[in-house]
């Protein structure tokens, strides 16, 4: 398969592409653009920042762990790129300069492109889009008001990049021994491909499966990649209410989430970083069957329908069914996710995510409550945990421990054996399990304490 892509400007145009390198290896090793820096290669340090723009906008992604295939008919700009032709500073490198935002400058390229990316964007929420930019010496304090001071500062015009709108990646025999790969234009190809190759490792963000190549060292045979399906990308109202298709990535579920149950939409913005939510779909994240998933606490305790496609059988499922134990979901051979619906509700919701540090960290426990009160009490309850068992689980025994009655500090301490009798967590190097059910218990109590409207929020200042 051949690809097509815009590369600081110029058409890129590759011939038999290995699926399984990364943006990161063959900018560094094939083309010499050496700025573009090798930090973790594992998308925690954002060292590897480049500028990707198609259909959809311009997002800051990590290059070491994006596929080149992934790239096919959109227009990438490294830190090489950033500044004009002819020399030229783009404002956020002049601001870096001015500001001094550097010192040893291994982490500069990747932040310049994060600013760049975010000045592109008119997004002033820096330390949001910076989180997943890692310095380690000059602190963020100079590199912040390096961002502020540029974001009055016009668009350049060569950053301007129209995205190729390039046909189909162009099959023909591969003859090296690469592995085969597949780039669906629609849900239905998909389908087909699929039931073709039940094998095959489906590749939609890459934020997981990028880490199985670049620190698993594993080798993929055949790879479907997702991300050309934008019938698999769409968020819509349907009867049954809203549903998102897999394909969809964690920053488009933030923003649909903040009107509807902004909860949700604070805990996404604590998901990985913003180069991770641009890459990360939801679907991968319900697929991958992780315990430790961020999204499955939430859409669980919403109620949310999983629908699973095989060729034109389809099926439907609570979410919380799918995850049969560790590492086994309820998935057929050849069937794969196609979306997810969120009945409507009012919003209930709140969301807890407790990890080691705030941002871009993986969760020790992250619990979801939906639980309506009436005159008091508690007429129904979900409750559902990611990093206290094998599976993302409901918390079935507290739900009825709480159910029927008052909304009260004494029934949440009376539903306190409730938890033994759901969940036995393991320890690791996370959280032990003493921790892990003390911090479920502690949740359930934040819980009732916030709809009190008393203040448990420790990043809020209250007078
Ligand atoms: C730096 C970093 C930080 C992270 N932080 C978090 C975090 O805070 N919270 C969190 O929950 N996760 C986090 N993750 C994990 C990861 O981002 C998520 O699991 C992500 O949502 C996976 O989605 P993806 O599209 O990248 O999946 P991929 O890596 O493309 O795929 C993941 C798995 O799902 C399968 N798959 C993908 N789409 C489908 C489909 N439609 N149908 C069937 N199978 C499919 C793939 O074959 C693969 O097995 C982080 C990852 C990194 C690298
Ligand atoms: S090298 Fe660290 S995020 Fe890519
Ligand atoms: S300037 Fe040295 S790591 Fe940031």
């Amino acid at each position: 398969m051949d690809i097509t892509f815009l590369l600081n400007g110029e058409s890129v145009h590759l011939d038999s592409v290995d699926p399984t390198v990364t943006l990161l290896d063959w900018l560094r090793e094939t083309r010499g653009l050496t700025g573009t820096k090798e930090g973790c290669n594992e998308g925690d340090c954002g060292a590897c920042t480049v500028m990707v723009q198609d259909a959809g906008g311009a997002r800051a992604l990590n290059a070491c762990i994006l596929f080149l295939p992934q790239l096919h008919g959109k227009a990438v700009r490294t830190v090489e790129g950033i500044a004009a032709p002819d020399g030229r500073l783009h404002p956020v490198q002049e601001a870096m300069v001015t500001y001094h935002g550097s010192q040893c400058g291994f982490c500069t390229p990747g932040f310049v492109v994060a600013m760049a990316t975010a000045h592109l964007n008119g997004d002033t929420g820096f330390d949001d889009a910076l989180a997943g930019n890692l310095c380690r010496c000059t602190g963020y304090a100079p590199i912040i008001r390096a961002a502020e001071a540029a974001a009055d500062q016009p668009v350049p015009d060569w950053l301007a990049d129209a995205a190729p709108e390039a046909p189909p990646p162009r099959a023909h025999p591969d003859g090296h021994g690469a592995p085969r790969w597949h780039a669906p234009e629609d849900v239905d190809e998909l389908a087909e491909l699929c039931a073709r190759h039940p094998e095959a490792v489906l590749v939609a963000g890459a934020t997981d499966v990028g880490l199985w190549v670049t620190k698993g060292l594993r080798d993929l045979d055949e790879v479907i990649f997702l991300g050309r399906c934008r019938d698999l990308q769409e968020i819509e109202e349907v009867a049954g209410g809203l549903r998102i298709g897999a394909g969809v990535t964690m920053d488009r579920v933030l923003e649909a989430m903040r009107p509807r149950h902004p909860a949700y939409a604070e805990m996404i913005r604590r998901y990985g970083s913003a180069q991770v939510r641009a890459a990360a779909t939801i679907g991968g994240n319900i697929a991958n069957g992780s315990p430790i998933g961020d999204n499955p606490p939430a859409l669980i305790a919403l109620g949310a329908t999983l629908h699973l496609r095989f060729r034109e059988t389809r099926r439907e499922m609570p979410l919380e069914e799918f995850f049969l134990d560790y590492g086994k979901q309820d998935r057929h051979p050849g069937e794969f996710v196609e979306a997810i619906t969120l009945p409507p509700q009012p919003d209930r919701l709140r969301v807890y995510k407790l990890s080691k540090r705030f941002d871009q960290d993986i969760s020790a426990v992250c619990g979801a409550f939906n639980i309506t009160v009436e005159d008091g009490r508690v007429e129904s309850a979900r409750i559902a945990f990611g990093g206290m068992a094998g599976v993302p689980k409901r918390a079935r025994a507290v739900e009825a421990a709480l159910t029927g009655k008052p909304w009260t500090e004494e029934t949440v301490i009376s539903a306190w054996d409730a938890w033994e009798r759901d969940f036995q967590p393991m320890d690791d190097m996370r959280a032990s399990a003493a921790y892990r059910l003390t911090a479920a218990r502690n949740m359930l109590s934040r819980c009732l304490l916030d709809d009190l409207g008393a203040a448990t929020n420790v990043l809020e200042v209250r007078a």
